[in-house]
């Protein structure tokens, strides 16, 4: 199983409904929402009512993801404004165990995402509050760079961590997906991937999104 969840931070933002009408028809499964705020990264993006407007425009699941100083103060705004999952930095949370319950509570998937640098062995005490794991294969705060491949290596390990503690993980992985790695991602035991760019910047982004899945679909040498 794979699935495929277009960026729409790489999209026009002055066409976020063509946005989610590409998405559709090239038969994504979510769509990934990034929201940042200015501190934790460097960018600003996406307010809470933009949620709800995107909300509006479609039926796909909206992933979320906040790149944002302080979750615990603004997941509650997402979920209200229609998230179906929310992801909250480890790098920003100070009650992350409170905020993942939380968001189970308040309805949708539970995830936490790491920066490049973090070791996802610091995952180990919340993996069971967890619906998933969104692994950073970029340092966050722009579409358009480079996969990070020793990331890779991060998917397998926290695969290990997740089997040896019994609990059924979805690994998110997210920054620089292409089709030259989206195999790999899928072989290292990432279920979803996130891109950006490669989809909304190739001449048929909805033909981008089903190559891309049948890209991860292939077997690795
Ligand atoms: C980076 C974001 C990513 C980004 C992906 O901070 O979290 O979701 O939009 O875009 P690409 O695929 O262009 O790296
Ligand atoms: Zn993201």
């Amino acid at each position: 199983m794979i699935r495929i969840a277009p960026s729409i931070l790489a999209a026009d933002l002055a066409d976020l409904a063509g946005a989610l009408a590409v998405a559709e028809r090239g038969g994504a499964d979510l769509v990934h929402v990034d929201v940042m705020d200015g501190r934790f990264v460097p960018n600003l993006t996406f307010g809470a009512p933009v949620v709800a407007a995107l909300r509006r425009r479609t039926s796909l699941p909206l992933d979320v993801h906040l790149m944002v100083a302080d979750p615990d103060r603004l997941f509650g705004d997402y979920l209200a404004a229609g998230a179906a999952r929310v992801a909250v930095h480890l790098e920003a949370a100070t009650h992350l165990d409170r905020t993942l319950a939380a968001v189970r509570d308040g309805g949708a998937a539970a995830g936490v995402a790491v920066n490049p640098s973090t070791p996802v062995e610091a995952l180990v005490d919340v993996l069971h509050r967890c619906d998933f794991v969104l692994l950073m294969s970029v340092n966050p705060g722009f579409a358009g760079q480079s996969f990070l491949p020793h990331v890779l290596d991060k998917a397998r390990r926290l695969r290990a961590l997740a089997a040896a503690a019994g609990v059924e993980l979805s690994i998110e992985i997210d920054g620089g997906v292409t089709l030259a790695n989206a195999a790999a991602c899928r072989a290292a035991g990432c279920d979803t991937l996130v891109a950006g760019s490669s989809l909304y910047s190739a001449p048929d982004p909805a033909a981008a999104i089903r190559e891309l899945r049948q890209a991860a679909l292939q077997e690795t040498p």
